[in-house]
């Protein structure tokens, strides 16, 4: 079954048709950069410019880097317009889709959906948290399989500050800090979740997980595996399209 997943990340917004039985995009995707500010409106102008750009009629997931409630209404924008909060995503979008049926949900847990499905997390039980590294840090918690939806872990406060304006990879790039420098701070954070939920896995995501090689080996101590996302920078999209493919 194809069904079209949406990413709306903080320098980008891509998404592709998705093949959600294989887990792979069945075009190459397309990208336009996000609108500043990143109003409502602009970026519902994006997505819709993104769906068009394949022709596509039909059921649409999409993803944002926010907190979304079941009915896929907007209750946090820590890297996006404020604007965003209590807009009812849902409904905007499918206005702006002429009609198409769309599903809304948090960045990183549409990721770790994927990755769990068809990545590095594929049949692991007990406790799994994907960690997305990028402007901010999202996070996806599952249990035996299951996703607990909308935890923000990269708003765990580490040594007095937010995680997410110490480890992310806006971070690594503002502050120009080098690859030793960046895992030891990434390591810390770890240390940190590992002490408050045992996992038995973390898998790191975002755009960085291209680069694993560079840091994941600077990591140590953490007894947890520490494996890099499989489906990279498309985990988003495959999971957008998949949380699209379950709604009744
Ligand atoms: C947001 C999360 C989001 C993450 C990654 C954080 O700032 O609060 O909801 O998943 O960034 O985009």
């Amino acid at each position: 079954m194809q069904i079209f997943g949406v990413d709306i990340g903080g320098s980008g917004i891509k998404g592709a048709p998705v093949d959600v039985d294989r887990g792979e995009l069945s075009d190459p995707r397309h990208k336009v950069l996000t609108p500043h500010p990143a109003t409502p409106d602009a970026v519902a102008d994006c997505v819709r410019e993104v769906v068009a750009h394949f022709d596509w009629s039909g059921p649409v997931g999409v993803t944002f880097p926010g907190v979304v409630s079941g009915g896929g209404t907007i209750r946090s924008a820590a890297n996006v317009d404020k604007g965003w909060i209590d807009v009812g995503a849902r409904a905007l979008l499918s206005e702006r889709l002429g009609g198409a049926p769309v599903t809304v949900l948090n960045d990183a847990d549409a990721a770790g959906v994927a990755e769990m499905r068809f990545g590095a997390g594929h049949g692991r039980g007990g406790t799994v948290i994907m960690l997305t590294l990028g402007t901010g840090i999202g996070s996806a918690v599952f249990t035996e399989g299951r996703l607990v939806p909308n935890t923000e872990l990269g708003h765990l406060e580490l040594h007095g500050h937010e995680a997410e304006k110490r480890a992310s990879t806006k971070v690594r790039d503002d502050e120009q800090l080098t690859w030793e420098h960046w895992a030891h701070r990434v390591q810390k954070y770890l240390a940190h979740l590992e002490m408050l939920f045992s996992p038995e896995l973390f898998i790191i995501g975002g755009g960085v997980s291209r680069k694993a090689h560079k840091f994941l080996p600077l990591i140590e101590g953490i007894r947890a595996e520490v494996a890099p996302a499989e489906l990279l920078n498309n985990a988003g999209i495959v999971g957008a399209a998949m949380a699209a493919s379950r709604e009744p």
